[in-house]
């Protein structure tokens, strides 16, 4: 199996058994966005605890295997680290995360929405606002 095929398998594990996927009741950060040129969606909600640490994180959502598989990654990569650790995450942390797959410049939004969508939250709570200058083709 060539590592393409072995990371292939892997995000295919991930879109059909999502890891951190669901609702919390208590939560600290709630946010959401869509990818504009599909309409598949990423909701993610982080409950917040001691020295800004993400305690807990969960998403739900519904789209393509890339959207769905690179968001339950960045959950299970986030959890436990420090808020001030999502302004650092960059979009190659994510082709990284991923495998480095061969993606066009639509699948590169698939891939980075969860981290839109989390650095959307984090940035929000930590009263700032981000720039979605990571995303290709940004209105
Ligand atoms: Fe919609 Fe990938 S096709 S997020």
């Amino acid at each position: 199996m060539s590592s393409a095929d072995f990371y292939r398998e892997i995000i295919l594990d991930y879109y059909r058994n999502p890891r951190n996927f669901g609702r919390m009741e208590k939560f600290d950060i709630d946010a959401r966005d869509t990818n504009p040129l599909c309409g598949d969606e990423i909701d993610m909600q982080i409950r917040v605890g001691e020295g800004q640490k993400i305690e807990e994180i969960k998403f739900t959502g519904k789209g393509c295997a890339i959207s769905q598989a690179s968001a339950s990654m960045l959950t299970e990569l986030a959890k436990g680290k420090e808020l001030k650790w999502v302004r650092s995450l960059t979009k190659e942390d994510i082709f990284k995360m991923l495998g480095n797959p061969d993606l066009g410049p639509s699948r590169v939004k698939c891939a980075l929405l969860g981290m839109k969508v989390l650095k959307v939250g984090v940035y929000g709570y930590l009263g700032g606002h981000y720039e979605d200058t990571d995303m290709p083709n940004s209105p």
